[in-house]
């Protein structure tokens, strides 16, 4: 059920058609150098993205700005207690920030990390100390049909094997990404996160939850698991991120603001260090590169996400927005996830081999026919690797409404109808860096 009015706008405008070719043309294929204003509907990415409520705004103007001891940063740290169960906070700019000072912090040349599945920032921030990242999905998680309740979960006997090849002393650290951005924002059932604890004990590794969407992920714990049928999305939360050593955290998602980060943990020792990291990287740690006033609307809006209202709002949100979809006949990842619906570009246009990048095609295609930008996570982002052809729609919080999602299903119901005649896109230059390539690369269509 709906959970807001609007009290702010922003105007936003449909280029026509003939700019919309145009700034295709110009920004090289590559939905990333679209300017915002040439966007109609902007489902880019969910983070930092969405609307801020009266109270965090409130907050805002209330912030204090003191360089160490500031009262924002008391709030922030009550809220973290309250809503994630953790004692020592340390702030941070914003997600990846908090994973240079957690990783940096626990990690040496040649260890090597598990994770149900690691977020790029997470992966390269692993690979920038030298120690080798992990992935160990459940089967099916890359599977865009198969049903299942929690395919974001962590793979425990995928995690067997690696520790039996290289050895429990070299795995000092095992993560947990809660929902699994990179397995189409799957969520990870409590059961799981238990079993990862019991693991993480057994070889003596500390155990991190990657906690960007931590209330989407209770929120499906209270509809599927039904241990938890009867519980609040408050208490799933402190249940499941009471079971790791060490929270990351980006503001910029649950948070429910604009910018902001920060480490969670109940460990003293392990606290005193990643303080010492966040001096060097961050700034004070009772600000860690964020302005007081932001330290004090993230305070509040880990508070908001957490109610009910506003997280059945959200997840219902997308959920309606698969289910639309579906209905005209587009193949969407199922079921779908916390924060985006995928789109199956494979499936979609089966004319077009992964060196054609049909998932580019349709990113590309989706911004012709209505002015909505997505993000490809197929062979354009991702080479070499057999991953789906997916699409990417994120859904910014308490930010769009049922109209744009309307013109988002009728815009891709037109690339459907045209999918026949679409044809294939070639990359024209690329970066140094092939990781990081779907961010700058430019491209044509064959
Ligand atoms: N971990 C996960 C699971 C993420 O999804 C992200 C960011 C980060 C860490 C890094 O946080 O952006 O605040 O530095 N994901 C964004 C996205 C960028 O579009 O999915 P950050």
């Amino acid at each position: 059920m709906v959970a807001y009015k609007s009290k702010m706008v922003e105007r936003i405008r449909l280029p026509s058609r003939a700019q919309r070719e145009r700034n295709l043309e110009r920004a090289g294929y590559n939905a990333f150098n679209l300017d915002s204003e040439e966007v109609f509907v902007d489902l880019l990415t969910d983070s930092g993205t969405g609307a801020m409520s009266d109270s965090q705004w409130a907050a805002l103007i209330r912030g204090d700005e003191a360089y160490a001891g500031s009262r924002s940063f008391e709030e922030l740290e009550s809220a973290v207690r309250d809503v994630m169960g953790f004692s020592h906070v340390v702030p941070t700019h914003q997600g990846r920030g908090a994973e240079n000072v957690l990783y940096g912090t626990l990690l040496s040349a040649g260890d090597v990390v598990i994770n149900n599945t690691h977020f790029d920032t997470t992966r390269a921030h692993i690979a920038n100390q030298d120690a080798d990242p992990v992935d160990c999905p459940v089967d099916g998680a890359h599977d865009p049909e198969m049903d299942a309740p929690f395919k974001g979960n962590f793979s425990l006997e995928g995690a067997r094997a690696v520790v039996d090849d290289v050895g429990a002393e070299n795995v000092p650290m095992i993560i947990s990404t809660i929902t699994n951005n990179s397995t189409a924002g799957q969520p990870v059932s409590v059961e799981n996160t238990r079993r990862v604890r019991e693991f993480a004990d057994e070889i003596d590794a500390t155990f991190v939850i990657d906690a960007c969407r931590f209330a989407e992920n209770a929120y499906f714990v209270t509809e599927r698991e039904d241990e938890f049928a009867d519980a609040t999305v408050a208490e799933v939360a402190r249940e499941q991120l009471g079971y790791a050593d060490a929270l990351v955290m980006s503001g910029k998602k649950d948070g429910l603001v604009n910018a902001g980060g920060f480490v969670a943990t109940d460990d003293e020792t392990l606290f005193e260090r990643c303080k010492q990291r966040t001096i060097l990287y961050e700034g004070f740690p009772t600000y860690g590169g964020m302005a007081g006033r932001d330290v004090a609307a993230m305070a509040v809006g880990l508070r908001e996400a957490v109610e009910e209202a506003y997280v059945a709002d959200r997840v219902d949100q997308i959920q309606a927005l698969a289910e639309m979809l579906e209905e005209v006949g587009v193949p969407v990842y199922t079921p779908p996830g916390g924060h985006a619906v995928y789109l199956d570009a494979g499936a979609m246009f089966p004319h077009l081999s992964p060196n054609e990048f049909p998932g580019q095609v349709l990113v590309c295609e989706l911004y012709r026919e209505g002015g909505v930008r997505g993000v490809e996570l197929g062979s354009f982002a991702f080479p070499e690797t057999d991953r789906p052809e997916l699409v990417r729609l994120a859904v910014p919080r308490r930010t769009y409404h049922k109209e744009h999602f309307e013109h988002v299903v009728e815009t891709a119901a037109t690339v459907l109808e045209k999918r026949e005649t679409v044809s294939g896109l070639e990359i024209t230059s690329e970066p140094e860096v092939p990781e990081l390539r779907h961010f700058t690369a430019e491209l044509e269509p064959i």
